[in-house]
């Protein structure tokens, strides 16, 4: 039997995709958990636990590029009719933190546009869909329809759907469009290729500001051929580069980000600072990518709190095997045994 081995899984609550109107609100609006109650007391093991599983989303450089310039679009398409608005892909390799930026961004619009107008509860400032995989042009807008808690008839053909979708987006004020997973079209494809023609009618359609995410994108076929030349023509790149450890101000950037992380953490014996030192063992092992190195520290932090030792140390870090990626690229020997 597979058991956590502490509190056996009694802390587990699925959270709902946030590719459905219910699961966005809900991950827009859920406080985060905490490991600490009001008075400053240490919470149950299953709450440090949940805690530590979950670690606090940090703010990183590449989000603050992405914030500002979805800022800038959304102002220079203010007055502009939805066909000549432009967009955003951000683009870069797997695990980078690509789908993170993206809904901390549709988070964050969400609550200043709450802010804006608190009396209206029936809003829905932004959407949020993944491609689905080998999506047909009408798989893609029941993504849309699915979000928005549509009931879709079977007996309703593609353009009944995308009508009432671009109705009631219109409808429901819907500014902010966010795509996750965009390099699934493949338009080599005659699936692949009706369906960005399919995402490109919606762009004419619903007036927002689309923001899409991709792996490499550049090298995608997304962007070559006629049809990639439309979307080239609307939409700026942003490159969401794993984190470099070249310059010196590569390195402070890298040891900022360890010590926000550190600092999140909640043993009762971790010395401040061991993660900071091993800056740059965590930057070898991880290959700068924010999403090797939350697991490697939230696992770490896991064991630690499991086995009652409390501390991460170079060991421990050393014990935790990393995705198949990480451990490939990886660049020194691992230690062996904790220390
Ligand atoms: N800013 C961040 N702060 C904390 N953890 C992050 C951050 N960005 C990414 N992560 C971690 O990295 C993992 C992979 O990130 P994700 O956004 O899914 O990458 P991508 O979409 O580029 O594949 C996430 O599940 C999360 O644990
Ligand atoms: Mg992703």
């Amino acid at each position: 039997m597979v058991s956590t081995g502490s509190s056996e899984g009694a802390g587990f609550v699925p959270l709902a995709p946030p590719s459905t109107w219910h699961g966005w609100d809900a991950f827009v609006h859920r406080p985060s958990v905490s490991a600490r109650d009001g008075n400053g007391v240490t919470c149950s093991q299953t709450d440090r636990e949940n805690y530590h599983s979950e670690l606090a989303v940090m703010r990183t450089p590449a989000m603050d590029s992405v914030f500002t310039a979805v800022r800038r679009l959304l102002l220079l398409n203010r007055r502009q009719h939805a066909g000549a608005r432009r967009g955003l892909i951000i683009s870069g390799p797997a695990t980078t933190g690509k789908t993170t930026t993206m809904m901390a961004l549709g988070r964050s619009f969400q609550l200043s546009d709450e802010h804006r107008h608190p009396d209206q509860g029936d809003r829905r400032p932004v959407l949020f869909i993944s491609v689905p995989p080998a999506a047909t042009p009408k798989m893609l807008v029941t993504e849309f329809a699915r979000f928005l808690g549509m009931p879709i008839a079977e007996r309703l053909n593609q353009t009944q759907i995308t009508n009432a979708v671009c109705d009631l987006l219109c409808e429901l004020g819907t500014q902010l469009v966010l795509i996750d997973d965009v390099h699934l079209l493949d338009t080599q494809r005659r699936a692949g290729a009706e369906t960005s023609d399919q995402l490109k009618y919606l762009g004419e359609r619903i007036p927002a500001t689309y923001v899409y995410s991709a792996i490499d994108v550049e090298t995608s076929s997304l962007l070559s051929g006629v049809r990639g030349a439309q979307i080239a023509g609307r939409f700026k790149i942003f490159r969401h580069r794993p984190l470099a450890y070249a310059t010196e101000q590569d390195k402070a950037v890298w040891d900022d980000l360890v010590q926000a992380m550190e600092s999140l953490l909640r043993l009762r014996s971790h010395r401040p600072g061991t993660l900071v030192k091993h800056a740059a063992y965590l930057h070898a092992r991880t290959g700068g990518r924010i999403g090797s190195l939350s697991h490697l520290v939230r696992e770490a932090a896991l064991v630690a709190s499991v086995e009652g030792t409390e501390r991460i140390t170079k060991g421990l870090l050393g014990e935790v095997e990393l995705d198949a990626y990480a451990e490939s690229q990886a660049r020194p020997s691992r230690p062996v045994g904790r220390k």
